[in-house]
């Protein structure tokens, strides 16, 4: 144990962007040691990490982030020295059905983990806490404008709600017990292991398979996408040389609206999938907007940028395409995943709207 010299636990890293946090330090540090601490709901899969899970330095622990001695258990028998916290529940729509399992783990867990990180590293600074959280909490932009970290919070869905109030307590840490903490907001991320009730991975999906493409109210919301491993990268450069009480806005600058992007994949999965162009956009179906819906996020990373030399590295359009081929290329996985209850919710959410 002794010879790592990171003992970092990760939280949610069986999710989306949590397992592909937890590839990109396997790949970069293999002098750390990476705890995944997951409840394993219905986003989290173990599968997401089959390339990686038998490296040395990797262990896995099923915990749920709201169960206090479980956690201690985790710090104590690891010897945590960092935490990168990325556990959450993360769909918005499950947040409108029902805002109270957004409260006990975005918000109760959230606090669980920075008092025991608190109580373990007993006022030492010489660790991190980062905690990985969302644009959203920001609220809703107008035609004009982008985030910046100054921007004030005005969170106006549950999931929202619950992120802000999640970044409220990590700076509350910071600046009542002085925890080492760091915090990163970042705009829409795409990319493969996306669960496929997101609207990227859901529209490949439905294209795939010849069915409607829900598209919420007139497709005018706007929203900017960000490859997944360049969120894995920002996070990186903020965990390792980031400033402590600091937070880092990260976006790619890339907005599109709802309808231009579903669109763009009908015609680029027409291509792949040998179809006559033209012929998936027939699929679109407008639908009942999202109660609340958000109209534009953008993200302003100059912060990133200058003090950390971030920028994203691959064009939307190059990212989308490896999207597309990975979730063909991958059939088991989407299968593993839309198994269970996911046609249940799919047909509550989408087919009655
Ligand atoms: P995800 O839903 O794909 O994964 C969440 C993971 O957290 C899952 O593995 C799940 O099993 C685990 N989890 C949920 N509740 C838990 C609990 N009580 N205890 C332990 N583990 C639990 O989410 P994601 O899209 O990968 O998002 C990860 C983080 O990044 C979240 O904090 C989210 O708010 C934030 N974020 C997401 C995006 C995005 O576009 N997806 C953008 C900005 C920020
Ligand atoms: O901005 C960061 C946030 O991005 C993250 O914090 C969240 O965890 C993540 O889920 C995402 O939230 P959004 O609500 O923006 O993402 P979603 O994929 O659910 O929706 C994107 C847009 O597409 C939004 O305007 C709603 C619309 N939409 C979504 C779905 C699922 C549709 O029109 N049809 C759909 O079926």
């Amino acid at each position: 144990m002794e010879n790592y010299s990171k003992r970092v636990l990760v939280t949610g890293g069986a999710g989306f962007i949590g397992s592909h946090v937890i590839r990109r330090l396997l790949k970069h540090y293999p002098n750390y040691l990476i705890v995944n601490l997951d409840k394993l709901t219905y986003a989290g899969n173990l599968q997401n990490l089959s390339d990686v899970d038998s490296l040395p330095n990797y262990r896995f622990e099923r915990v749920d982030i709201t169960d206090a001695d479980a956690i201690r258990a985790v710090f104590a028998n690891f010897q945590i020295t960092d935490v990168i916290h990325l556990a959450a529940e993360s769909h918005v729509d499950r947040s409108i059905e029902g805002p109270m399992d957004f409260v006990m783990t975005n918000v109760v867990g959230t606090v669980n983990l920075l008092q025991i990180a608190k109580d373990y590293w007993k006022g030492s600074d010489n660790h991190v806490f980062h905690h990985v959280s969302t644009d959203e909490v920001y609220g809703s932009l107008g035609d004009e404008g982008l985030f910046t970290e100054s921007t004030s919070y005005d969170p106006r869905s549950p999931y929202s709600a619950s992120k802000a109030s999640s970044d409220h307590f990590v700076r509350a840490f910071y600046h009542t017990y002085g925890l080492p903490v760091k915090m990163s907001n970042c705009s829409n991320n795409y990319g493969s292991h996306h669960f496929p009730e997101k609207l990227i991975p859901l529209m490949i999906h439905n294209i795939q398979h010849n069915k409607p493409l829900p598209v919420y109210g007139k497709g005018d919301n706007i929203r900017d996408w960000l490859w997944v491993e360049d969120h894995a990268s920002a996070i990186d450069a903020i965990f390792h040389r980031g400033r402590v009480g600091e937070s880092y806005n990260v976006g790619g600058l890339n907005e599109w609206t709802n309808i231009e992007l579903v669109k763009f994949l009908c015609n680029l999965m027409d291509e792949k999938l040998g179809r006559e162009i033209g012929e998936s956009e027939k699929l679109i179906t407008y639908v009942t907007d999202r109660a609340g819906h958000d109209k534009r996020y953008a993200i302003d990373a100059t912060k990133l940028e200058h003090e950390l030399g971030w920028k994203p590295s691959i064009l939307f359009e190059e990212g989308l395409s490896k999207t597309v081929d990975w979730y063909l290329e991958n059939q088991d996985w989407v299968e593993k995943v839309t198994s269970g209850s996911y046609q249940e919710y799919y047909d509550q959410m989408y087919l009655n709207r």
